[in-house]
């Protein structure tokens, strides 16, 4: 088992624990305490569930300080996330939660999926943000569901499903506001959610460039992992960039 050389150096608490889940970009890893874990980024970047994957060199600790970054700011608003502290090189420490298996969106310009199933213009500025709800699985290709499915598949319950439409309501205005402040606008993102040991609802998972659209206010180019779903070739400069404006130099 590979146990990253931060977990020795910098945190002997958590000294010679086991890998709770690995996905395609994050490495979960099972601390002292059962109610935290040391969620690390990798350096990989996939798309099309995992078809498109590739290394870039730096990614990892660039997305795990931007995600710090953006937890920060959202827990100074009051919103409950999974966020605890940043853990160098490329790690967060992370409240332990057992996560519902949805991706729930938030958009405020069309683009990506919804121009293909609905009759918005691309880059059409929204009258509303438009929340969505996608079953988070490869197997079925992340797919669209709503409210009714959500209750009947047990994900989550009614009371739940709502907290989540209120908090990535709120986490869209303050993203937006501080995004725009760094000539950024937040075209659309995607949270996801899980309960901690007593069942309270907290933002989990990651806020990055993986999982945001995020458009320089002047020219719209993209500045994020669409880069890499188009095949362009600047992706690791465009992480880069996208780094410089959230946390600085
Ligand atoms: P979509 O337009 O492809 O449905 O994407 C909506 C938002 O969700 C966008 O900000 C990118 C993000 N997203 C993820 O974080 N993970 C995914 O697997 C997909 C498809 C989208
Ligand atoms: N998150 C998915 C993947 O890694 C799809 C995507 O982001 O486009 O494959």
């Amino acid at each position: 088992m590979f146990i990253p050389n931060l977990l020795a150096s910098e945190c002997n608490f958590m000294l010679q624990k086991s890998i709770l889940y690995e996905g395609k970009t994050k490495i979960a890893y099972l601390t002292d305490d059962p109610e935290k874990i040391l969620l690390e980024f990798k350096d990989d970047i996939t798309a099309f569930d995992g078809k498109k994957h590739e290394i870039i060199p730096g990614k990892g600790r660039t997305n795990a300080l931007i995600s710090a970054k953006l937890f920060e700011l959202l827990e100074k608003s009051n919103l409950n996330t999974h966020y605890l502290n940043f853990v160098e090189p490329n790690a967060m420490l992370v409240r332990k939660l057992d996560m519902i298996r949805l991706e729930v969106t938030c958009r405020n310009i069309a683009t990506g999926s919804l121009v293909k199933r609905l009759p918005f213009k691309e880059k059409q500025v929204l009258n509303n943000p438009i929340i969505e709800c996608y079953y988070k699985s490869d197997e079925y290709h992340d797919p669209l569901i709503n409210d009714d499915h959500i209750k009947a598949l047990k994900i989550a319950n009614e009371f739940e499903t709502e907290q989540m439409r209120e908090t990535i309501l709120k986490a869209n205005s303050i993203l937006q506001k501080f995004l725009l402040e760094r000539k950024i606008i937040l075209a659309d993102f995607k949270l996801e959610f899980g309960r901690d040991s007593k069942g309270q609802i907290f933002i989990g998972d990651e806020i990055s460039p993986d999982s945001c659209r995020l458009w320089d206010k002047t020219t719209l180019k993209s500045l994020d992992k669409d880069v890499f779903r188009r095949g362009e070739l600047n992706v690791k400069e465009i992480y880069q960039e996208i780094f410089r404006r959230i946390v600085g130099a």
